[in-house]
């Protein structure tokens, strides 16, 4: 039986956008509903409790959408909220941490592997723990907070002078301690990974999540019998809680295609969690 309800998808941002894409290459036919909390993010500075609080209320917005699944399209919010949410779900609920944990585990040949990511992400150690569930023993793990390249994502600042400056701070010591795998640990940064790869050079692989986490809707959609019929043409719906317009002035370029086009405004903060 198919499942023609829309997948939920959400981030404290653009950033999620990195995972929809991806979502929508490998599942041409699977309908969305994407919600993006600019008006409260970033999410990455804000304690584990409100960045719960905030996902749980994204969450039931998505689950007004009659959403067939909720995908945290956001580390930050994977990494404090995953367990909450998932209590809470009548859907499958899919996180982008381990996707990308597990690739990096499996990508490394010397063993070095970074993870750059929000300060909430760093400080929760969850990145950690996942790469070293996967990784081999011994495996050296190096954490480091970019908290400015969320804004020059939200910027649409991908690749310039500032953002070359900002990756040659943050990322001088992982290129010192000579890792061979860069995990991007944060939905926000593979919008920037063309300056990333240009300051960490060709012998560094970039881990995206996204590619990884499509693979795992995919395949929870299959397991659950959820897959749509694929006939249709599929519903691409975008809600944002700050102005439309800011949203797909810095969405459209990244995704294409003229989209996001028709994006409402809503503030999920009016449900009560
Ligand atoms: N998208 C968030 C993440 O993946 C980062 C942006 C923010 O701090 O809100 O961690």
């Amino acid at each position: 039986m198919a499942d023609n309800r829309p997948i939920g998808v959400f981030d404290s941002g653009i950033g999620g956008l990195t995972v929809l894409r991806e979502i929508w290459d490998l599942m041409p036919g699977e309908g969305t509903v994407y919600f993006g909390d600019n008006g409260r993010a970033p999410y990455g500075t804000k304690s584990k409790s409100t960045v719960i609080k905030y996902s749980l209320q994204n969450m039931h917005f998505l689950e007004q959408q009659d959403v067939k699944m909720i995908v945290i399209a956001c580390n930050t919010a994977s990494a404090h909220a995953y367990k909450a949410l998932s209590e809470k779900s009548d859907v499958p609920v899919i996180e982008v941490v381990t996707p990308g944990a597990r690739c990096a585990a499996g990508t490394t040949r010397n063993g070095k592997i970074g993870i750059i990511a929000t300060k909430g992400s760093v400080n929760s150690g969850v990145y950690k723990e996942a790469v070293e569930r996967f990784a081999a023993p011994g495996t050296k793990i190096y954490q480091q907070a970019c908290p400015l390249f969320v804004s020059l994502a939200e910027e649409g600042w991908w690749d310039n002078e500032v953002t070359s400056l900002v990756c040659s701070r943050y990322l001088t010591p992982l290129k010192e301690a000579g890792i061979d795998t860069l995990v991007l640990g944060c939905t926000h940064y593979p919008l920037l990974s063309g300056a990333i790869r240009k300051f960490m050079g060709d012998g560094v692989t970039l881990i995206n999540a996204g590619k990884a986490v499509a693979q795992v809707v995919r395949e929870t959609l299959e397991e659950n019998g959820l897959s749509c019929g694929g006939t249709q043409e599929p519903l691409r719906r975008f809600y944002t809680s700050d102005e439309p317009e800011l949203f797909e002035e810095v969405a459209s370029p990244f995704l294409g295609r003229g989209l996001p086009s028709g994006t409402l405004k809503y503030n999920t903060d009016r449900f009560d969690v």
